[in-house]
């Protein structure tokens, strides 16, 4: 029986890296048919970038602080990404604003997770901002990424209760448990056709995706 060959992923990342692991592991484990080409940091102290290599990935630094302007790193990023062979960018904890031109060149193959549940929390601080208001649950989105702040459309969340005692750390850590289920699950129903970017939206298994679906 042929099998679809696996879907190309650019993973960009700015820190630890924890999501790119859960995607990498889910790609070498064969629970989802995608492999990733490359994995690009915009800092060389991104710790990800030593984890990514532990992992026999390839790797790649664009430091954003060696560019004069914000027009020149994305060139080079582009360029970063192109030349791997990506056909899916995935931001992992990314944590730099990119230009609308940006986010149009890759519409509707470049996805996003943030730690809240969209559209509730778009920018940063959002476990802190999140116990401040009193939530009595918060999550993470997955969303395509469109040239607005985390305002592209959101296709997968997971929710997870808010406790007396949190923290914004043990809070975040609680969600970062559920971003490693969801960030792979998504890509994995990218690479194996269920879910892709139609010209009204995403479509999952064919049809309108109205709403995001909900892990769990
Ligand atoms: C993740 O929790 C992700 O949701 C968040 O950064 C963390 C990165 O962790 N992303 C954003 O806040 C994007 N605005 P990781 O480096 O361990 O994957």
């Amino acid at each position: 029986m042929s099998q679809a060959p696996a879907l190309a992923l650019a993973i960009v990342i700015s820190g630890r890296g924890s999501n790119m692991v859960a995607i990498a592991q889910a790609c070498a484990r064969g629970e989802i048919p995608a492999r990733v080409a490359r994995v690009i940091a915009d800092r060389r102290d991104a710790g990800g970038i030593a984890r990514a290599q532990a992992l026999g990935l390839e790797t790649c630094v664009v430091p954003a602080r060696d560019f004069p302007d914000r027009g020149a790193f994305e060139a080079a990023l582009r360029a970063a990404i192109d030349a791997s062979g990506a056909q899916l960018v995935v931001l992992a904890g990314f944590m730099r604003i990119l230009s609308p031109e940006f986010a149009q060149h890759y519409a509707g193959r470049m996805l996003n997770i943030h730690p809240a549940l969209l559209p509730k929390y778009p920018g940063l601080h959002t476990h802190a901002r999140a116990l401040a208001a009193r939530e009595p649950e918060h999550g993470a989105s997955v969303h395509y990424v469109t040239g607005e702040l985390d305002a592209g459309p959101v296709v997968l969340q997971a929710r997870v209760p808010v406790l007396p005692d949190d923290t914004p750390d043990s809070l975040s850590a609680r969600v970062q448990q559920q971003e490693h289920i969801i960030y792979p699950r998504a890509i994995g129903w990218i690479a194996a056709g269920r879910l892709r970017m139609g010209a009204n939206g995403p479509e999952f298994d064919s049809r309108p995706l109205r709403q995001p679906l909900m892990e769990g």
